[in-house]
């Protein structure tokens, strides 16, 4: 069986440092191990307009920003097919049938779901797409044949959902689609980056967030601010590294040459830079500018690329119509085996006009 590749992002906003560390580099170190026969990157915006029907401007303005992050960060379309939810129409269809396939109850109980529900504030106004946008999920991903699907945790809920509607699928109509399977971030500790508040998750609506498309004193002022260990106020004082953010952030991003390049030997590597601060007198403020470094070798050759595919917006559109020309004649057919495995195959299926034909010339 190929190994197809599934996976996508709502573009309700530009990508971040969590993005990165939690899903991007990993899918573009997927991309370029040469190990997949296939990768799809899906931009949901029929997704996204589940909770966003009164701000439809929001999402349109964010794919281009999304399709930005994603070439300046290394997916290269050459080898990875980049598309847009909505211009597949197919996988409306493949939803529609699929919804049949499962109880409201089993909606109901997804976890992911549960708590956008309230976050969202919907109470007794749940838009019907929304609540059914796991089945539109499972139409994604299996619209593709797709058996990997590299994504948060919070989206395990949403696999797991797949695997079931694929087991029905299959034990209904015969064996006909792909069951999938989830896979997570490498870097436990990278799944849930903390946003520089140091609270729980880097999040757009927190205001948390260092974007990838943030201009160097963005994210210098950005780092400065960082929440760190609240109890560390003299330069002297032991601090704790440990829910530290800045020290997070360093274990997500420092790589050995970084300490090399900026210490010149004063601290080998992120242990001896923890000791020293666990100890006392290693002050907030050196650990931020090293930190601040360490980001700006991350992120400036992503900025730097995003530059130059900003002039050039078209060409930038261009990449994400090929990929959803693409990504159409993919789920076309797999919509046709589906509909022929339900039996919904009027114009090849000569048994039944050969039999109506009987039935009417008796
Ligand atoms: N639900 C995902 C998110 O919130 C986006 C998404 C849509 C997705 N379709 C997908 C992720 C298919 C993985 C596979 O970001």
């Amino acid at each position: 069986m190929a190994d197809v590749i599934l996976t996508g992002d709502r573009p309700t906003g530009r990508l971040h440092l969590g993005h990165l560390v939690g899903s991007l580099s990993q899918r573009v170190e997927m991309q370029n191990s040469g190990k997949y026969d296939e990768i799809y990157i899906e931009i949901a915006d029929a997704q996204a307009t589940t909770d966003n029907s009164g701000n439809i401007q929001k999402v349109k303005d964010n794919v281009l920003e999304v399709a930005l992050d994603y070439l300046s960060c290394g997916i290269d379309p050459k080898k990875t097919t980049i598309f847009l939810q909505s211009e597949v129409p197919e996988l409306s269809d493949l939803t529609f049938y699929y919804m049949n396939l499962v109880t409201l109850a089993r909606l109901q109980r997804n976890p992911t779901v549960k708590q956008e529900i309230i976050m969202r504030k919907f109470e007794n106004s749940i838009p019907v797409g929304f609540m059914t946008y796991p089945i539109s999920q499972a139409a994604d991903i299996t619209g593709f044949n797709a058996n990997i699907v590299p994504v948060g945790d919070d989206q395990l809920p949403m696999i797991e959902q797949t695997r079931e509607i694929v087991r029905t699928f299959n034990r209904l109509y015969g064996d006909t689609l792909v069951e999938p399977k989830a896979v997570l971030p490498k870097n436990e500790k990278c799944c849930r980056l903390p946003g520089t508040d140091g609270q729980s998750k880097m999040s757009k609506s927190l205001g948390n967030c260092i974007y990838l498309a943030d201009s160097a004193e963005d994210v210098k002022k950005k780092v400065m601010s960082m929440y760190t260990d609240p109890d560390h106020i003299k330069v002297e004082d032991p601090g704790k590294t440990e829910g530290n953010t800045v020290f997070i952030y360093l274990d997500a991003f420092a790589k050995p040459n970084h300490f090399k390049e900026y210490f010149n030997g004063e601290y080998n590597n992120l242990d001896e830079l923890k000791a020293h601060y666990e100890r006392g007198g290693l002050g907030d403020m050196k650990v931020k500018k090293f930190l601040n470094y360490v980001l700006e070798e991350t992120l400036r050759p992503i900025r730097e690329r995003r530059k130059e595919l900003e002039k050039n917006i078209p060409e930038v559109y261009q990449i994400l119509f090929d990929g959803s020309d693409k990504a159409r004649k993919v789920c076309a057919e797999t919509l046709s085996r589906v509909k022929k495995a339900i039996g919904l195959d009027y114009r090849n299926d000569k048994e039944l006009i050969n039999n109506q034909i009987k039935k009417y010339n008796n």
